[in-house]
């Protein structure tokens, strides 16, 4: 039988969080709603981060109200949180969807995110690596409490735009790191899109390594994820590594949308994506099997690429 491997779409937070027009919340529930139909098994709708440092994404609780009564079946919400704070705001959303609409949980993942080098940590979080993650220490045991799954991202697994080349020895101690915390999923970031089969396939190594077994978690999800972006056009190539050595999940956008605001440098933007037609392009070509419609995928990919044009 054929595997079927994961994907979440990225498009809503990924996509727009670098944009300089901020998207109505409107479109954006749009863009969730095309993007669910395609037949991807997760999409990451928004972030719970600071409206200081990206405002871009400050209507989070607003799209999800505005969401709720159209999430289908068997597809996964998630959002970003990088502190308590951010729990809190998910958590009240999940009560208020309960309230109104008798949703048992409208979000089903929180996503932690934290660098593998100093930094991008200072730039995207105003923190060291260690403080960044003694912010989860509370936080991921608390998300546990009421159900939720944790994503625990890390950036920059190959190069980061201040500090330079990044030892895949350093991302696999972050990712023990994140384990030891309690996370159930770990998704690498290629976050400027440096990576090439060569330099990845040592830091999936190395994290395979650490995770000592677990290919799946409690939830029966794979338990690493990649996340690439694709500056280079190296993403496709880094996709059939990545499932040669046994990845099973990935993150895409429609349209190829995405990048990090903290990643751009004053010469370079961070770039998009990979875009989720190029992923199931890349998957189906090794072999195996996604959910995406591909006349579904192509709305949603226009109608993303619409939004920013
Ligand atoms: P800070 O300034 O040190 O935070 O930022 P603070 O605790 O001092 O708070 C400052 C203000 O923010 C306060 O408001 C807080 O209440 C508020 P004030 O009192 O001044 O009015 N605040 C919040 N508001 C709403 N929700 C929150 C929250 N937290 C604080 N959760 C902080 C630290 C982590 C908050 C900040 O740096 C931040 O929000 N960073 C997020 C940056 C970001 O979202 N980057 C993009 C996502 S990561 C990414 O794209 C990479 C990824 O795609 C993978 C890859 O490609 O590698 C995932
Ligand atoms: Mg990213």
């Amino acid at each position: 039988m054929t595997q079927r491997i994961r994907i979440t779409d990225v498009s809503p937070r990924d996509g727009l969080q670098a944009e300089k027009a901020i998207v109505a919340t409107v479109d954006k529930a749009r863009l969730v709603e095309l993007v669910q139909r395609t037949g991807v098994d997760e999409v990451e709708v928004s972030s719970f981060v600071s409206p200081r440092w990206v405002p871009q994404l400050g209507d989070a609780a607003d799209l999800f109200d505005l969401i709720a009564q159209g999430k289908p079946d068997g597809v996964c919400y998630s959002a970003l949180v990088p502190n308590g704070k951010g729990l809190e705001a998910v958590l009240a959303v999940n009560h208020a969807a309960r309230e109104a609409h008798g949703i048992e949980r409208l979000i089903d993942k929180v996503a932690v995110f934290v660098a593998a080098s100093e930094g991008f940590s200072l730039k995207n979080t105003n923190g060291t690596i260690e403080e960044v993650l003694k912010r989860f220490e509370p936080l991921i045991p608390r998300a546990h409490e009421h159900g939720l799954m944790v994503r625990g991202y890390i950036s920059c697994i190959v190069r980061c735009p201040f500090d330079g080349d990044v030892a895949p020895v350093a991302v696999g101690d972050v990712s023990t790191a994140l384990l030891n915390l309690g996370v159930d999923e770990l998704d690498l970031g290629d976050t400027i899109g440096a990576a090439t089969p060569e330099t990845i396939d040592p830091v999936i190594m190395e994290v395979i390594d650490r995770l000592d077994g677990r290919a799946t978690n409690d939830f029966g999800d794979p338990t690493l994820t990649l996340h690439l972006h694709d500056t280079f056009g190296h993403a496709r190539d880094c996709v059939q590594m990545a499932l040669e050595l046994g990845v099973r999940s990935f993150d895409s956008s429609a349209g190829g949308l995405g990048g990090c605001p903290y990643a751009s440098t004053e010469t370079t933007r961070a770039p998009g994506n990979i875009s989720t037609g190029v992923l199931v392009d890349a998957i189906r070509s090794s072999g195996y099997e996604t959910a995406v419609d591909d006349a579904a995928l192509f709305e949603a990919s226009e109608y993303a690429a619409g939004l920013i044009s």
